[in-house]
């Protein structure tokens, strides 16, 4: 199904040609490039046609404000309507479950819960519903939804896949896009980014490069790149394999309607997806018949060779549309010019770049834009984005042991709550929130597991500590978690619970009469050695600002219906190991 557009995409396409033909050699390049907000002011937008912006993850504005995002935003689309042409400039920002980099917005389950929920219309509504919100800040780009095929939970981005099946991705996928996109050149209308073209989930354990010409201070300010371990390697599987797993999803986001697809940093048979004409001009352009355009990702072009000239020529010859740069825009600018006087590229292939980001551009209408505040900017955060998110929560959690302990009666006398879990929004939340990284605390605003469990708890609820002298409590509630990350920072060999966590385990087993075990991680984790101590296991996995929602299931206000999207591995040796033991399987989900 093509984008719900009011203009067909054949007169959107003439549109776009007949503007090319207008445009300069450095107006074009100027469009092929996205530059991070931190490293351009909107006067460099004007200088140098800059036809996107960026906010990487935690690209905020300080103050972290709604307001503040939108005049930020608004500044660099402000300078772009002052170039020649005045061709619009598109704000991107990765809002991957809800506006998540902005301060009081709503943030949803993220993925691998809302593939346990199972419910396309819901994932269409949560698109919607982040679509709002992300207009409302005068964002018109979404890099999501990501529509990795996960295949090994080891991997950092395991929460940002919905499945490890292709079919459920394709259905959540395309769901997404829909509602994100809704009518694009409605004020709400905002683009998607399917992303990362492609197998980015299907890469195998050690085979991440690294890339001494690359400062890691500046990738990514962390510096330890080459711990990761499965992160941006080589996608394992032949032709047939990646046809049949991690394909799929960019045909159905097509018939949905993606006019953007985002590139992987991993590699296919040896060559990094960034460079591949096969992937990006034969398969996606050609076979796909794919209209809309490529995008790279944060600096990859810089990984494909030590010398920048031919890394930009290989993937803008492969077909890439626009690079995110993000920091020295001005060296990818005048290595693309030269680049092209010196024939390394055809001006056939700036043209076709700038074509498909133009159909783009003409598909948000943003040429109709207006700088004012829209009705809808007090939406972000809104009771009714909340209450969406609450039901994403209830619908994403799945019981996965029940000894009859579950649903408690609100009468239960006595209640022993213990676990960093408990009442942690950036637990809840994981990683890209409010920073790329995520964080622990109180780093936004919504609700706790424990805000939950006290509105239903009608006897006493005491919080744990090692000091605590109280015994003989009727429901022990223990809640484990994952510290916050995001990409390759999660990547790991090691999902067993750690010391500290069975021995609060023990400690509150030890004081309770049933014990209920809350998993708040963005994979399954190894619970093999204390789970014959729990007469109940929920996995939350990461909740979002909603956290009270846990507990509604918790009390049976609303009832358990959440099926294992991924498998639920006995061991560390049983993950990506087609001999390996599963305590529970894909589907596995009591309810009650
Ligand atoms: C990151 C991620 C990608 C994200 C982009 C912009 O490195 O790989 O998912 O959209 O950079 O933040």
């Amino acid at each position: 199904m093509e984008a719900i557009l009011k203009t067909s995409i054949s007169t959107i396409t003439e549109k776009a040609i007949a503007l090319v033909q207008q445009m300069t050699l450095d107006e074009k390049i100027g469009q092929m490039t996205q530059v991070e907000k931190n490293s351009l002011t909107p006067e460099d937008v004007r200088t140098y046609f800059i036809g996107s912006v960026l906010s990487g993850g935690g690209g905020n504005p300080t103050p972290n404000t709604i307001n503040d995002w939108r005049e930020m935003v608004e500044a660099f689309k402000a300078s772009a309507r002052q170039t020649r042409l005045g061709i619009p400039l598109i704000y991107g920002v990765d809002a991957v479950h809800g506006h998540n980099n902005v301060y009081g917005a709503t943030i949803f389950p993220h993925n691998i819960g809302l593939g346990a929920a199972g419910d396309p219309e819901l994932v269409k509504q949560i698109g919607r519903a982040t679509a709002v919100e992300v207009a409302a800040t005068g964002v018109r780009w979404n890099f999501a939804p990501a529509v990795s095929v996960p295949q090994d939970i080891r991997w950092g981005r395991t929460y940002e896949g919905y499945s490890e099946q292709t079919d459920l991705v394709n259905l959540m996928g395309a769901a997404y896009v829909e509602g994100l996109q809704g009518d694009l050149s409605a004020p709400t209308g905002v683009l998607a980014s399917v992303k990362h073209y492609v197998g980015d989930g299907g890469t195998a354990w050690n085979s991440v490069s690294t890339y001494d010409w690359i400062s890691m201070d500046l990738w990514n300010n962390l510096g330890n790149f080459p711990k990761w371990t499965l992160d941006q390697g080589q996608t394992i599987g032949d032709d047939a394999i990646l046809r049949k797993r991690h394909l799929p999803p960019y045909r159905s986001a097509i018939e949905a309607g993606a006019l953007n697809i985002m590139a992987s940093y991993s590699s296919f048979e040896g060559e990094k997806c960034h460079a591949s004409r096969y992937l990006l001009s034969e398969v996606l352009k050609e076979e796909l018949q794919f209209e809309g355009f490529v995008v790279s990702d944060w600096m990859a072009l810089d990984q494909l060779d030590r010398d920048f000239a031919q890394a930009v020529a290989t993937s803008i010859n492969a077909g890439m549309d626009m690079i995110m740069v993000p920091f020295d825009f001005k060296r990818f600018i005048d290595t693309t010019r030269q680049l092209v006087a010196d024939g390394h590229i055809p001006i056939s292939r700036i043209d076709d770049a700038v074509k498909r980001i133009l159909i783009a551009k003409l598909a948000l209408d943003l040429w109709n834009e207006s700088a004012d505040k829209p009705a809808f900017f007090d939406e972000v955060g809104s009771n009714s984005h909340r209450q969406l998110a609450r039901e994403a929560v209830q619908k994403s959690q799945v019981l996965l042991k029940n000894n009859g302990v579950l649903p408690l009666s609100p009468g239960t006398s006595s209640i022993l709550c213990a676990g960093q879990g408990l009442d942690d929004i950036g637990y809840q939340c994981g990683g890209w929130t409010i920073e790329w990284q995520g964080k622990t605390g109180p780093i936004t605003l919504g609700t706790t597991i424990l805000d939950g469990i006290k509105n239903h708890a009608q006897g006493m609820v005491e919080r744990f500590d090692m000091d605590s002298s109280g015994s003989n409590f009727d429901v022990g509630l223990v809640a484990v978690a994952e510290i916050p990350y995001a990409e390759g920072e999660g990547d790991t060999d090691n999902l067993n619970l750690n010391e500290d966590q069975i021995k609060l385990i023990q400690e509150v087993r030890a004081r309770v009469d049933k014990l209920v075990l809350l998993i708040i991680s963005g994979r399954p984790l190894i619970i093999t050695e204390v789970i014959d101590d729990c007469d109940a296991v929920v996995a939350c996995w990461l909740p979002g600002s909603e956290g009270d929602a846990v507990a509604d299931n918790l009390f049976g206000v609303t009832p358990y219906s959440g099926k294992l999207s991924y498998t639920w591995p006995a061991a560390m040796t049983d993950i990506a190991n087609p001999q390996g033991a599963a305590l529970f399987p894909v589907g596995h989900g009591l309810s009650g």
